[in-house]
């Protein structure tokens, strides 16, 4: 069942109206924000519990446990924070661009919400150095919102103080990375650290911190006001709520569209997208949550829900949900080499197995594109995706080896082909 407008938490998506506090206002953002907080910590955290709201940001960890980690009371005076990971950086993903540009209002309003609920003192918002107008635009938001009371002393007038600071990032993927990027805020070089201890226990200066996603962090004043049941309303068991899908490729229209979760890749297409370019049977395979997760074919996708579990279960995953649709014009091989010279370039270098792992299976996609290599290099670079996934610092490692695993798995006897296809040019030309 495709979402209503009526239900649609993203009301100013496409920018038709303005993104300034007066018009968020009347959208009905920033209303009675102290009412909210006056229900109390443990009251906010057991509705986004109830909601079934899980992380935004690729993860898909369920939000209200995260902050429910963050503890009730400060130890030695220690203050809490709350981090907002704006570094949408994920080839394919485009959603918290668009939350910042037409509907900044409801995530500083959520940004208050959730760091009163988590017991956070402030919130850094920490946004990609490329989004440059987006980070005006933030910044310009976060002014109002001082201006007019709702940040700062008093808070809204819930009797919380609360800031929010806006941090720009400098280009770097790995920033994203939830350590990383708390490295980074601190000054110094945006490295992940070891997990645990997680970011609740040791995050930013040390200090409980929480990092949530922009979307996450956005939609929460509206669940609390049309309540957890509402949200979860949508969507089937573990996998609730609305979302937003980034739809790019080879469809007639690509965009940006809420959902319910869990809606089936060919409806969600048909709907919003005008159908793949060609027509059905001219899809080849889709990555359907941003690049880091493994592809998948045609007959596999078509009829797929749309969420964590479903996606999950033909061995890719949701991840940011950032579907990236490639018709039987794509070289598939040249894709996937491309998204491991991604990796290879922002491995931050830290670890063994990913600093070289990265180059070297790189370097392997660049030969199986070309068709110079020997057919056994094909289980021998998966055997090599296998050495690096789980053996790293960092998720980056995983994102790498997995979209490679994924083409071996899918179209090994394309990957054939080309090397007998080298090899006859080769023998011909001796
Ligand atoms: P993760 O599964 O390690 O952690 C998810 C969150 O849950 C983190 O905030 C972590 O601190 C928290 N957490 C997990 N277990 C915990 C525990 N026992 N106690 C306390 N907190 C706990 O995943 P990660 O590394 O944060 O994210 C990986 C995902 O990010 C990938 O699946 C990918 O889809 C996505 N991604 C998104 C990008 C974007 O541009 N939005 C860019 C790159 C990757
Ligand atoms: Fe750095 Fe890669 Fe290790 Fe992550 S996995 S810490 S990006 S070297």
């Amino acid at each position: 069942m495709a979402l209503a407008d009526k239900d649609r938490i993203f009301t100013n998506l496409y920018g038709y109206q303005p993104w300034n506090l007066a018009a968020a206002q009347a959208r009905g953002d920033w209303d009675n924000t102290k009412d909210l907080i006056a229900r109390g910590r443990d009251a906010i955290i057991q509705e986004m519990k109830d909601s079934g709201l899980r992380g935004r940001g690729g993860a898909g960890f369920p939000t209200g446990m995260k902050w429910s980690f963050m503890p009730k009371e400060s130890k030695d005076g220690r203050p809490s924070f709350l981090v907002i990971n704006a570094d949408e950086s994920e080839p394919g993903s485009c959603k918290d661009r668009e939350i910042i540009r037409h509907d900044p209002h409801k995530l500083i309003e959520g940004a208050l919400v959730a760091g009163f609920a988590m017991g956070a003192r402030a919130a850094y918002i920490y946004i990609r150095g490329e989004y440059i107008r987006e980070a005006e635009t933030l910044f310009a938001a976060v002014a109002e919102a001082y201006d007019a009371g709702l940040l700062g002393k008093n808070a809204a007038g819930s009797g919380y103080d609360f800031d929010v600071f806006v941090h720009r990032g400098a280009g770097a993927y790995i920033c994203g990375e939830e350590t990383a990027m708390i490295e980074s805020l601190e000054g110094k070089k945006g490295q992940p650290r070891l997990k645990p201890p997680f970011p609740a226990g040791a995050g930013l200066y040390g200090c409980p911190t929480t990092v949530n996603n922009v979307e996450s962090i956005a939609v929460a004043p509206t669940i609390l006001r049309r309540g957890a049941g509402w949200f979860s309303s949508f969507g089937r068991e573990n996998n609730k709520g609305t979302k937003l899908f980034q739809i790019s490729g080879h469809v007639d229209k690509p965009c940006v569209v809420e959902e319910e979760m869990s809606i089936p890749f060919r409806e969600l297409i048909e709907k919003h997208c005008g159908g793949i370019r060609g027509g059905w049977d001219n899809l080849l395979a889709v990555i359907p949550g941003g690049s880091s997760v493994p592809l998948v074919p045609a007959a596999e996708i078509m009829d797929a829900p749309m969420d964590f579990d479903g996606l999950r279960a033909l061995g890719s995953g949701l991840g940011t949900a950032a579907i990236i649709v490639m018709d039987k014009s794509t070289d598939i091989v040249r894709a996937i080499s491309r998204l491991s010279y991604f990796y290879k370039h922002e491995s931050c270098g830290q670890c063994t197995p990913c600093r070289e792992g990265t180059g070297w299976m790189w370097r392997v996609m660049e030969r199986l594109r070309t068709g110079d290599a020997d057919v056994e290099e094909i289980d021998m670079l998966f055997n090599v995706t296998k050495q690096v996934e789980g053996h790293t610092i960092c998720a980056l490692g995983d994102a790498a080896a997995w979209p490679i695993q994924g083409l071996i798995r899918h179209f090994r006897p394309e990957i054939e082909r080309r090397i007998a296809a080298r090899a006859d040019v080769r023998e011909a030309a001796e």
